[in-house]
């Protein structure tokens, strides 16, 4: 497999291209406005200085990296890819229209691989006429620092496909753990409920936020507090994460917490936004 394309140039799709330039793949980086390919070619350009600072790559080795990079805003530019990894929002109806266009693009030998963190592979494949090729490839961020894939077999995922993205995966530097297509899959079913957890704790006043991020860190041994983690993460997406359990296990122990739902409502995403459980 050599013909790499993103879609996506978020935080996501920004550092997949990243690792799959670094592993020595010509990378299509694919979004719809030129300055979100630049804010992900930025990331990217940062992400890499940090190892030219720590003299793991020479400052040659970064520009050979970026210029595997090709960015672009037409879609038309990833035909002959052999592997498309989309990294848009998480949203069902977004990633159906862009499958079924990727469908009718691609070549009929293309794998069309998802890094949704909780959408079912099996619906996004159903949208598409290759379903046996469709799989979920779930990256954690960092990508560049994070050493897992989770590789989701949707019902009709092949096993060819599954081997050819575990070798996919391997090339990347990465660890491929499979799961099966369940609500949340094994990341998000047991890490969203954790981080609702102490989102509770906090609107039910058991402990401050930095008490809370504090005990998890400390006395589990977790690099980031589960708030500090949520807002690292992105507060609206955790919230569409736990909807996803909700609805598709149809269970109340994933209702999200009325604090989490009325700080996506006002605005305060995390991070991303300068305000979640903390300011930024
Ligand atoms: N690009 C490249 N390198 C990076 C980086 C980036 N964006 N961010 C951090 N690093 C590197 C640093 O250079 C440093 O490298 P060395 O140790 O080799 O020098 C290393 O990572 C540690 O970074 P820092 O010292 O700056 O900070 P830290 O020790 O606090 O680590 C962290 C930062 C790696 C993000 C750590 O806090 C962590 O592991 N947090 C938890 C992350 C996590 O849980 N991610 C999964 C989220 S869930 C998800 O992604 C999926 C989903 O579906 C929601």
């Amino acid at each position: 497999m050599g013909r790499f394309a993103v879609i996506g140039a978020g935080t996501m799709g920004s550092g997949i291209a990243q690792v799959a330039a670094r592993a020595g793949f010509d990378v299509v980086l694919r979004d719809v406005a030129p300055e979100y390919l630049d804010r992900g070619l930025t990331t990217i350009a940062a992400s890499l200085d940090r190892d030219v600072k720590k003299e793991r790559l020479t400052p040659a080795q970064k520009d050979e990296i970026l210029a595997r990079i090709h960015p672009t805003t037409e879609l038309a530019a990833v035909k002959d890819a052999e592997i498309v990894v989309e990294a848009i929002v998480e949203n069902f109806a977004a990633k159906a229209a862009l499958f079924s266009e990727l469908d009718a693009l691609t070549r009929p030998e293309a794998i069309l691989a998802t890094n949704t963190s909780s959408i079912s592979i099996t619906k996004i494949g159903a949208v598409t006429k290759r379903p046996t090729q469709v799989i979920g490839m779930h990256f954690m961020n960092p990508v560049p620092v994070m050493p897992l894939v989770e590789v989701i077999r949707g019902r009709a995922t092949s096993d060819a496909t599954t081997n050819a993205i575990l070798e996919l995966g391997a090339k990347l530097g990465k660890t491929c753990l499979i799961a099966n297509d369940f609500p949340g899959f094994v990341s998000n079913r047991i890490l969203m409920p954790m981080l609702n957890e102490a989102m509770f704790a906090l609107y039910e006043g058991v402990a401050t936020r930095e008490a809370i991020d504090g005990i998890m860190k400390l006395g589990m041994n977790h690099p980031m507090g589960p708030l500090t983690l949520a807002d690292f993460i992105g507060l609206d997406v955790c919230l569409a994460i736990l909807d996803v359990l909700y609805e598709g296990f149809g269970d109340p122990k994933y209702r999200a917490c009325p604090l989490l739902r009325q700080y996506v409502a006002a605005g305060w995403l995390g991070r991303k936004t300068g305000r979640g459980f903390y300011e930024y």
